[in-house]
This record gives C-alpha cells, structure tokens and sequence, in this order.
C-alpha cells in the first residue's frame, strides 16, 4: 500500500475537542480508503458506496459539529454553519459528478484536501479555542 493520502497531525488539526478530533479522524479515514480504492482500480459500486458514506459522514459531522457550537459564546456560529452549507454543496456537486461518469477525478481530491487543511485547521480550531477557554 501506497502514502496514505491525508496523514492525521495532532498538532495541526486537533480543536483540542476530542469528540470532534475523532470525528475527523473518522472523516480522514472515508477519505483515505476511498483514495486507495480509487487508486487500486476498485469498481464504480464499491468506489459509489464510500463516496456515499463520505456525504452522510459529512451531513452527520456538522450536524454535530453545530450542535456543539451552538452551546458556546462563539460568535462566528452562523458563518461557519453557511461555510457547512456551502461545503455540502460543493461535495454533492462532485459527488453527482462522478455518478454520472464513473471518475473520480484530480479536482475532487484536491477539494476534499484543501476542505480538510483549510477547514479544520483555518475555521474548525476557532470554536476549539473558545471551548478550551470556557473549559480552562
Ligand atoms: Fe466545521
Ligand atoms: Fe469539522
């Protein structure tokens, strides 16, 4: 087996909240097995079948992730929702995409890369640091 196409870094991306470190721990792990399979030529139904696991996954997690800002003092609640919004959209487009033709393509990986790095590291870690000052 290959590099894995996203590694976890503690450091990089924890929101020093552990249920949503695991969650995108979770999230990282659809991502990567869907890479590998892609990589290893697996077949449309089995490359479908994670693509959807990666939407539901994706619904769930900020679903929770909402829930969970929802009960702190944290004032960029409503643009980090539209950035969820706007995020499940994009992700159904390639989603939808790749219904129709069978690839998944460069774009897409390079979509679910950046959302990780730019969206854990850049917006998820806000709501971290306002839940480790309320808890410290
Ligand atoms: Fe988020
Ligand atoms: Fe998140």
């Amino acid at each position: 087996m290959g590099e894995s196409f996203f590694k976890w870094d503690q450091q990089k991306l924890t929101t020093h909240v552990d249920a949503m470190d695991r969650e995108h721990q979770k999230l990282i792990d659809i991502m990567n097995r869907l890479y590998e399979r892609h990589e290893a030529k697996a077949t449309k139904p089995e490359l479908q079948s994670i693509v959807r696991e990666l939407v539901s996954w994706t619904v769930t997690h900020f679903e929770h992730e909402e829930k969970f800002f929802d009960t702190l003092a944290y004032s960029q609640a409503s643009v980090h929702k539209k950035i969820h919004k706007d995020l499940i959209a994009r992700l159904k487009e390639h989603g939808g995409e790749f219904e129709k033709t069978g690839v998944l393509t460069p774009a897409f990986f390079q979509f679910l890369k950046t959302w990780l790095t730019a969206h854990i590291m850049g917006i998820d870690t806000k709501y971290g640091l306002i839940a480790s000052q309320k808890a410290g």
